[in-house]
C-alpha cells in the first residue's frame, strides 16, 4: 500500500531534534568493513530504507550483520566479514540504491574480483560511474561492461597509481581511496571530493589500519598495505538533516535546536546563506539553535561541491525563497535534473520558472495546501517544510523517498510541536 503524508499547514517548528548519524557518511563505512576480514562495530548508524538495503547487500555477499538499538534514532551495526562468499552485487538491489556501488573498490581491493550492476540513471540525473572505473583502472583492475554489469578483475592485486578526478565526484573519491588503501605502493589522488563524509571514512581506515592523509583538502595520498584490521567507529552527524530542519524552522517563523555536533564547522557556507536570507543561528552545547528573525529576504544561491552550498540542501531551499521578499535565483551545478520539485512547489502557488541550470524564483506572501508528489528525497523534506508554512492541508505522495534518507520522521518533527500523519492511500 502506497503511504502519503498530510501535512496540516500554518504549522510553526518549536523544539529540539537529535540530529542522527548521517547517511552519506554510514554507506561508505559500511562498505568499508567489506575490505578486512576482522570485522566492523558501527555506531551511530540511522535507521533508514538506504541503510537497510546496504546491508541486504552485504549480507548477500557473505557479511553476517546484527543490529542494536541505541535508541530511536541511531543503531550500533556488528559485521562479521571474515568469510565472503559472494562478488556480486546484483541489478535488484543496485537499482534500489546507486550507493551500493561502493562495494566495488573493497571488494576488488580484497577479493581480487567483483561484479557489480550498473546502477543507471535516477531522477536527479543520469549519474554515470564512468569516473569510478577509470580510477580503478589506474590502479590496475581490468574492467568489462557485460549485461548491464561491471566485472573488475586484479587477480594480481592492485597497484599504486595517480589519478586525478577530471571532476569532483564524492563516492567516486570514496571508491577509489577505499580501493586503494590495500594496493601495491602509494596512490596520488587529485582534485577528489572534500566533504566531511569523505574524510570520516578516511579516518575510519586509518583506524583500521591504512595509511591516508590529506583528506578535507584536493589531494589525498594512500600509502598501501597488506591487510586492514576490524574497526569501532561512530559515524559523524548528518549535515544534510540539520539543515534540513534548520530550513524548517525559518519557514515557519519558528526555532530549534540541532543536537549533535558542531554543525557550523560543516556547514558554513549554507549557514551563511541562510543568515543572508533572514534566519539567525547561535552556538549552544553539542549543537546549534536557529531561529526566524520574522523576516525572508531574497538571495541567490549556487549549489557546488563542499565547501560550498550542498546540492543536497537545495530543493529545501528552494521552498524557503518561494517565501522570500523580491526575487531570487538557484543555479544548480551539480545535478543536472534536480529541480523537479519547482513544479510541485508551483502547484502549491510558488511562482518559479526553471530554464536549464537555473531556476528564478519570486517570493509569494503565502503557499496554499495542495496534492503534491515527493521526486526525490530532499525534495521530500522541501515540500513537507513548504507545507508546513502554507495555508491549509497538503497531501504528499511518495513519501517512500523520505524512508531512504530521514529517520524518525514524525518523531522529531512532534518534539518540535509539528504534526504529521502518515496515511495509507491507493
Ligand atoms: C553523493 O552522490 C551523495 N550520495 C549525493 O547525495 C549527493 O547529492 C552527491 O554526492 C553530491 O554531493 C552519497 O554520498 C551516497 P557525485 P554521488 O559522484 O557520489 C558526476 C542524497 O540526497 N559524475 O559526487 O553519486 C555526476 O553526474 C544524495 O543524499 C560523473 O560524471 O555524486 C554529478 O554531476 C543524492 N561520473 C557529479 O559528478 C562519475 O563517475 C557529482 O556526483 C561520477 C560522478
Amino acid at each position: 500500500m502506497v503511504e502519503k503524508i498530510k501535512v496540516p499547514g500554518s504549522q510553526t517548528v518549536n523544539g529540539t531534534v537529535w540530529v542522527s548519524g548521517a547517511k552519506n557518511a554510514a554507506l561508505p563505512l559500511l562498505a568499508a568493513s567489506l575490505l578486512s576480514s576482522d570485522g566492523m562495530e558501527l555506531r551511530n548508524v540511522p535507521p533508514l530504507l538506504d541503510i537497510d538495503t546496504m546491508l541486504d547487500l552485504l549480507t548477500q555477499l557473505g557479511v553476517i550483520c546484527s543490529i542494536t538499538k541505541n535508541s530511536p534514532w541511531a543503531n550500533s551495526i556488528k559485521l562479521k566479514t571474515d568469510s565472503l562468499y559472494n562478488f556480486t552485487a546484483p541489478y535488484e538491489i543496485v537499482k534500489k540504491m546507486r550507493a551500493s556501488i561502493l562495494v566495488l573498490g573493497p571488494l576488488l581491493a580484497r577479493l581480487g574480483r567483483c561484479c557489480v550492476s550498473l546502477p543507471g540513471g535516477c531522477a536527479i540525473g543520469v549519474r554515470p560511474i564512468d569516473l569510478h572505473l577509470k580510477g580503478l583502472k589506474a590502479l590496475g583492475a581490468e574492467i568489462d561492461l557485460k549485461d548491464g554489469y561491471v566485472y573488475a578483475k586484479a587477480i594480481k592485486g592492485l597497484k599504486g597509481a595517480d589519478f586525478r578526478f577530471p571532476i569532483v565526484t564524492v563516492t567516486g573519491t570514496e571508491n577509489i581511496m577505499m580501493a586503494a588503501t590495500l594496493a601495491d605502493g602509494v596512490t596520488v589522488l587529485e582534485n577528489v571530493a572534500r566533504e566531511p563524509e569523505v574524510v570520516d571514512l578516511a579516518n575510519c581506515l586509518n583506524s583500521m589500519g591504512a595509511k591516508i592523509s590529506g583528506q578535507g583538502t584536493d589531494v589525498i595520498e594512500i600509502k598501501g598495505v597488506s591487510n586492514l584490521g576490524g574497526a569501532k567507529y561512530s559515524v559523524i552527524p548528518d549535515r544534510i538533516e540539520a539543515g534540513s530542519y534548520a530550513i524548517a524552522a525559518g519557514i515557519t517563523e519558528g526555532r530549534v535546536d540541532l543536537i549533535g555536533g558542531n554543525f557550523r564547522n560543516v556547514l558554513q557556507s549554507f549557514i551563511d546563506k541562510m543568515e543572508e536570507i533572514g534566519l539567525i543561528f547561535s552556538d549552544i552545547e553539542n549543537g546549534i539553535h536557529v531561529e526566524s528573525s520574522g523576516k525572508l529576504l531574497s538571495t541567490s544561491v549556487c549549489t557546488s561541491p563542499y565547501p560550498g552550498f550542498p546540492t543536497d540542501l537545495q530543493a529545501q531551499t528552494m521552498s524557503l525563497l518561494c517565501l522570500a521578499e523580491g526575487e531570487s535565483e538557484i543555479t544548480e551545478n551539480i545535478w543536472e535534473n534536480r529541480f523537479m520539485h519547482a513544479a510541485e512547489l508551483m502547484r502549491m502557488g510558488a511562482s518559479i520558472s526553471v530554464s536549464g541550470a537555473k531556476a528564478h524564483i519570486k517570493g509569494v506572501k503565502q503557499l496554499t495546501g495542495a496534492s503534491v508528489m515527493a521526486t526525490d528525497l530532499r525534495a521530500s523534506f522541501g515540500l513537507i517544510t513548504a507545507a508546513l508554512s502554507a495555508s491549509g492541508d497538503t497531501t504528499i505522495d511518495r513519501v517512500y523517498h523520505i524512508d531512504r534518507g530521514y529517520s524518525c520522521l514524525e518523531e522529531k518533527f512532534k518534539g518540535c510541536e509539528i504534526t504529521l500523519e502518515r496515511v495509507k492511500g491507493g
